[in-house]
């Protein structure tokens, strides 16, 4: 009889949410977070929209951490998926030719604005970032490496390595030795106070400096987020990375783009965000949307950098006949449906919401971001000191009203929002009311 219940139990046939929650609290580790102080199970989605497993149904603004791209339970990659496993082969290894594969690979390649590319696939981000220092540091022969403050490229040691924030920083081992250079934030820190023109001139004074007085100057890459995901939507001004490049052109160091988030027209404006810079990075990785929720990462990147691995390297998993055949599905898509204008569009609807219905309290201290990625900083009223109770009050708040958004920052004081690029005018209006009122609910509390 005792055997038969754990049976069940296992099966899920006799779950609920709340049992779910003391089994994962029970077998997983507990430095693997879970939002809310009653977390949700999501049982089913459809467009923007999911409901939990007590029936209740979300608008979802923050995508799975900006990673259902297109939104849920789309045909067009449902369909295309069905149809790789229609054929029986789910997995082959990169041992053999996959049409899938070479199909995203010549489409990557394409919109990526690096002439002649070459792309590598991976499962995540973190190994897309791996995969990147790797070449880079062997093409330049040197692991001395820049990276910004307030930054996150992964979890393993190198992309934790080159990772400026200690929330996310689990040890100091690190097989690179990093010089760190600062990041756009405007609220706090050095730069914080000047104009974008200045901070531009600072930051590049800074990097001048850092190169002379932490490196040997034979630097292999810097690698920067155009706009910091996990750091609270943090980004530089405008050019930056232009300015940077011209100062490391002078010696040969490769710049990466690190655009897991920032990728696929979802800063509006542009496809990527390196674009806001006017610059071609000599190494971009993706993660996250392009598999709409299917494990799909990658590096691309100049051929001759691509090609300066001196031995065997492959990805059991990386660029398998499912995720890429929902990745060309995705890609085609976003493409077709131009959803980069969308996020422009329904962004703006959102920036300027935000900025004109809250921007002005004193418990905000920046409503930021671009296009579909958007974040707002909370602080002690008049002060600059970062107010995470205050974030996790609008937090919870947007939850019990119907809107899952996310949480991120240095401080953990930034609410995020990386809504599906599908949302519609209607449904950002819907998100914003919630938004709105969350927010000046939770800043009477205070
Ligand atoms: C900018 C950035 N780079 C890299 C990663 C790591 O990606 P993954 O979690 O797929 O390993 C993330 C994840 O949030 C990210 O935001």
């Amino acid at each position: 009889m005792k055997a038969c219940e754990d049976t069940n139990r296992l099966k899920g046939a006799t779950m609920t949410s709340d049992d779910l929650l003391a089994r994962h609290r029970a077998v997983l580790p507990s430095w693997m977070p879970l939002y809310y102080d009653e977390p949700i199970e999501l049982v089913s989605g459809s467009g923007r929209r999911v409901t939990d497993a007590q029936g209740r149904s979300y608008l979802d603004f923050f995508g799975g951490v900006l990673t259902n791209m297109v939104g849920y339970d789309i045909p067009e990659i449902r369909e295309a998926v069905q149809r790789q496993l229609a054929t029986g082969i789910v997995h082959s290894s990169t041992l053999y030719l996959i049409r899938q594969q070479v199909e995203l690979a010549e489409k990557v390649a394409r919109v990526s604005g690096i002439p002649d590319a070459r792309v590598f696939f991976t499962n995540s981000g973190t190994e897309a970032n791996e995969a990147a220092l790797l070449v880079a540091t062997n093409y330049r022969r040197s692991h001395q490496i820049l990276a910004v403050r307030n930054s996150y490229h992964g979890r393993s040691y190198a992309a934790m390595g080159v990772t400026g924030n200690r929330s996310w920083s689990a040890s100091a081992l690190n097989p690179l030795q990093v010089a760190w250079l600062h990041s756009g934030e405007r609220v706090r820190g050095l730069l914080a106070r000047l104009g974008s023109d200045e901070q531009v001139d600072a930051a590049v004074e800074d990097l001048r400096e850092v190169l002379a007085t932490q490196t040997a100057g034979d630097v292999a890459c810097l690698i920067a987020e155009p706009i910091q995901g996990v750091g609270g939507f943090v980004h530089a001004p405008d050019g930056l990375f232009a300015a940077w490049k011209k100062v490391l052109d002078e010696s040969g160091i490769l710049f990466i783009s690190d655009e897991v988030q920032t990728g696929w027209g979802r800063t509006g404006e542009h496809f990527w965000g390196y674009q806001a810079h006017g610059v071609t990075p000599d190494l971009l990785t993706f993660a996250k949307g392009i598999g709409n929720g299917f494990a799909l990462a990658g590096v691309v990147g100049r051929a001759d950098v691509l090609e300066s691995v001196p031995a065997i390297s492959f990805s059991t998993f990386g660029g398998n006949p499912i995720s890429t055949a929902a990745g060309n599905a995705v890609l085609d898509y976003l493409l077709d449906h131009d959803l980069q204008a969308n996020a422009a569009r329904v962004g703006a609807i959102l920036a300027d919401g935000l900025r004109s219905a809250v921007g002005g309290l004193d418990c905000v201290a920046e409503v930021r971001g671009k296009g579909l990625m958007l974040g707002v900083e909370f602080v002690r009223p008049g002060t600059i000191e970062p107010d995470p109770a205050m974030t996790v009050r609008v937090f919870e708040a947007c939850r019990a009203g119907g809107l899952l958004a996310g949480k991120g920052g240095l401080y953990g004081n930034v609410l995020r929002m990386g809504p599906p690029l599908t949302l519609t005018e209607d449904e950002a209006r819907e998100g914003l009311a919630i938004l709105v009122d969350a927010i000046r609910s939770s800043a009477e509390v205070a």
